[in-house]
């Protein structure tokens, strides 16, 4: 469908916004299982890097689903969608200049690793927010697990709808395990060399 389409080459490039902004752009991608904390811990993490006066972004699966995404169910072929879409948004605003930090199952390796080849491998930061079935479904802020356990939810991550884990992340938090702040402060710290310029 793009055989007859030409990308124009602009003067002003992901290059020249970098500078512009004084950082490296970058995808920060959280992925763990639903109620794992990847919101939580890409809220926190995104408040500290504005704190520092990095110029941000965050892309969030309840966020983005209802809008962009919102014709998409949790089938595997619309999960793959979904992913593709938020990889191509997430791309631009790379593009853009922006650090971009986004939170969503993608439980998907080789969709993780289709957006790590579209945006780049040093531009693709991934977190693995490593958090046991049991106790997200203990905490189950949603009540979601509860209602696929009945069967009023089909295709739900990690009861019926598989979780494939990261095999060699930039990060993994167990959140169930570190504290907040602490998981934090351990992600800034690592990110902030990355992101300086
Ligand atoms: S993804 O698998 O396509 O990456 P995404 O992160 O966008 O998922 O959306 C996950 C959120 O949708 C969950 O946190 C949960 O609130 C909600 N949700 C609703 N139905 C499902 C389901 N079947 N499986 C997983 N999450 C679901």
């Amino acid at each position: 469908m793009t055989e007859n389409i030409h990308p124009t080459v602009f003067k002003i490039n992901k290059e020249s916004r970098s500078k512009a902004l004084g950082q490296r752009p970058a995808l920060i991608w959280f992925t763990g299982l639903s109620g794992s904390g990847k919101s939580t811990l890409a809220n926190g993490t995104e408040q500290a890097l504005t704190k520092l006066g990095f110029h941000t972004y965050l892309l969030d699966g309840d966020n983005v689903r209802t809008g962009l995404c919102k014709d998409l169910t949790f089938t595997k072929t619309d999960r793959v969608e979904n992913i593709r879409r938020i990889a191509e948004v997430g791309s631009l605003m790379v593009d853009a200049g922006l650090i971009v930090l986004s939170a969503f199952i993608s439980p998907f390796r080789s969709d993780r690793e289709m957006i790590r080849s579209l945006v780049g491998d040093d531009s693709f930061l991934e977190i693995y927010v490593d958090c046991p079935l049991k106790v997200c479904e203990q905490r189950d802020v949603k009540g979601l697990y509860q209602k696929a356990r009945k069967g009023l939810i089909k295709d739900f991550t990690g009861i019926d709808s598989p979780y494939e884990a990261p095999e060699d992340p930039f990060l993994t938090i167990k959140s169930a395990e570190t504290p907040q702040e602490e998981a934090i402060q351990y992600i800034v710290d690592a990110l902030v060399p990355k992101l300086n310029r």
